[in-house]
């Protein structure tokens, strides 16, 4: 038995991945590498919401860059076949907001619904899987999640009702109404692409999710799961957050020997790469450890360990 529990089924959504960017708060060291190609412990940053878009059921995914460092996340990634995925590229000229992603990937979208991740936001939880999955099985709408913070006025903030509807969201409050900051990763059905269509520039020159997000709310379409105390997310923005990024998963994984965010174990657990396709992609990797670790998996696929 290797399969992830799984609750709902898989739908045909598709993700996109915002990867642009220029990383100003980590200059020196993204001068001349992707932020979002910095190590987070064992792997580059981009296999962790990588894994969020897998967990949730989705194969298909635009990977958008600034275009200098295409070719880098190309000679990472590749068409995603290795991992029984299908990668697209697109480039990001001018970082101007996230739902920019929407009308760059307007083709690539199509009539599909789609999940969008920020290439620096990581997830680590229980339950997470259901989380997502449900996320992923509902058909209309949007749903994203909102994350009790200490610093909210950085964030996309959201106000909760007592009776936890959600009465408003405002981007980067100066004295924000609650303590919710909502994370990056959102899931909309296709309506996105018009709704996006009508966004307007803010006063920091961007088009902003919050907009975007504000106009689900007011036709009543707007899911916020909250994701509790047992959860973890983390942005890698800053090099007191990657250090910190990189510490927590290193504890864990020392911890349980169990890997976070490893695209080829949840290919293999979901089934869309087969034993000898694991073998295959551990070869290359077993003098760092990291393929011995896949290795392992095929020896202990007969036991339940890890799979929950
Ligand atoms: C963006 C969004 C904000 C959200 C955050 C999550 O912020 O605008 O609503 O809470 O991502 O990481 P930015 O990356 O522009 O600071």
């Amino acid at each position: 038995m290797k399969a992830f529990k799984r609750n709902k089924p898989l739908s045909n959504r598709k993700g996109i991945i915002l990867a642009g960017g220029l990383g100003k708060r980590l200059r020196p060291l993204t001068f001349s590498i992707s932020k979002q190609l910095m190590p987070v412990y064992d792997k580059p940053m981009i296999y962790y919401p990588l894994s969020t878009l897998m967990l949730s059921g989705i194969k298909e995914i635009l990977i958008i860059t600034v275009k200098e460092d295409q070719n880098a996340f190309k000679r990472l990634l590749g068409d995603g076949q290795k991992w029984g995925m299908k990668f697209n590229y697109a480039v990001q000229d001018r970082p101007e907001g996230i739902p920019q992603a929407i009308l760059i990937g307007k083709e690539f979208i199509g009539n599909s619904d789609i999940a969008i991740a920020l290439g620096d936001n990581l997830f680590y939880g229980n339950d997470l899987i259901s989380l997502l999955s449900s996320a992923n099985s509902r058909k209309v709408g949007s749903t994203i999640f909102a994350y009790l913070v200490n610093d909210p006025e950085r964030y996309g903030v959201v106000q909760f009702s007592n009776s936890r509807k959600v009465i408003s969201i405002e981007e980067k409050p100066k004295k924000p109404l609650s303590k919710y900051a909502i994370t990056g990763l959102y899931f909309y059905d296709n309506s996105v692409v018009e709704r996006a269509q009508k966004l307007k520039f803010s006063d920091r020159k961007e088009l902003e999710i919050t907009a975007l997000n504000n106009m689900y709310l007011e036709d009543e379409l707007l899911n916020v799961e909250i994701m509790g105390r047992g959860f973890a997310w983390l942005d890698t923005g800053t090099f007191d957050s990657l250090h910190e990024a990189g510490s927590f998963i290193r504890t864990l994984e020392n911890r349980q020997g169990l890997k976070v965010g490893c695209p080829e174990e949840i290919a293999w657990r979901l089934g869309w790469i087969n034993d000898q396709d694991l073998k295959n992609l551990a070869d290359p990797l077993t003098k760092s450890g990291y393929g011995k670790y896949l290795l392992k998996l095929l020896e202990g696929q007969k036991s339940l360990d890890g799979i929950s």
